[in-house]
């Protein structure tokens, strides 16, 4: 990414003012989550349950046509209801990578991630996902993990609806004192200023919330795109207690998915 994107970025780094105190915190909070149950909400009634009608009337159509022998029309029929099958199916697989998944508290962070990032791949098969993990679970604060989720869940969302790009990777790692987790795409990007403005009419929050998770949770969240240059998200938390340094006995994990 050259310099001229980096000085276009949106600097999401700010201070907490003196008036902004857990109130405001908590207000935020609230929000977000808000913002989260409509979009679940409308996904859940525009999506899977009109794809569901859609079956169900062709169900019927289908009885209709075996019931007038004209089996021809019933196969194509079917054939159909079967692609629609399988829209639905991703559509609940999307809807559940919405929701928090159970094998965030079962298994964790990093299982998380690769569990989200294969779902991922299942339904855009043409974008390569690249994935980089420098760290082990215990390094990640508790506090930490549903925010690194979230922020990466928005980032690939918008990477699957905006992007345009056949390649993108996320790295999470330490670095002493720090949690760093990039989101990186190769895709159309976008004139960040713009979006800035965007976000101050509210009309899209993605932005927003990765801004407000990783700020909320003590780090900061730097965006930098430009219109042909992809997107860089980066976020970064310091840890109050420096990591103890690790001997090397494990690698970092780096990992291709099919794609
Ligand atoms: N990875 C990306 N590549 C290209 N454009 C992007 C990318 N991420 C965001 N954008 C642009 O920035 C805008 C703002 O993104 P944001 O996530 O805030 O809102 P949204 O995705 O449009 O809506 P929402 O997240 O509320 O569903 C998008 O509409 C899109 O134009
Ligand atoms: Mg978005």
């Amino acid at each position: 990414m050259s310099d001229s994107t980096y000085t276009s970025a949106i600097d999401m780094r700010y201070l907490a003012s003196e008036s902004s105190g857990i109130a405001t915190k908590t207000e935020q909070l609230f929000i977000v989550q808000e913002q989260e149950r409509k979009r679940i909400a409308s996904e859940l009634h525009d999506g899977i349950g009109q794809t569901l009608s859609m079956l169900k009337f062709g169900l019927e159509d289908t009885r209709r046509l075996l019931a007038e022998n004209s089996i021809d029309d019933a196969e194509v029929l079917l054939q159909l209801l079967d692609n629609k099958l399988d829209d639905a199916i991703n559509e609940v697989r999307q809807i559940t990578m919405d929701l928090r998944p159970s094998i965030l508290d079962d298994l964790g962070i990093l299982a998380t991630i690769s569990w989200l990032l294969r779902e991922f791949q299942q339904i855009y098969q043409t974008i390569k996902v690249e994935k980089w993990i420098g760290l082990q679970e215990a390094d990640i604060p508790h506090i930490l993990k549903t925010p690194i989720y979230r922020i990466i869940q928005e980032a690939v969302h918008n990477i699957a609806k905006h992007a345009q790009t056949t390649r993108m990777s996320i790295h999470l790692d330490r670095y002493n004192d720090t949690i760093e987790l990039v989101i990186k795409d190769y895709g159309c990007g976008f004139d960040t200023r713009q979006a800035e403005a965007r976000n101050d009419s509210l009309q899209g929050y993605g932005l927003t919330s990765m801004r407000d998770r990783a700020l909320l949770t003590g780090g900061n969240c730097q965006i930098d795109s430009q219109p042909g240059q992809g997107t860089l998200i980066q976020v970064r938390w310091p840890l109050h207690t420096p990591l103890p340094i690790r001997a090397s006995t494990t690698p970092p994990v780096k990992q291709y998915l099919p794609g």
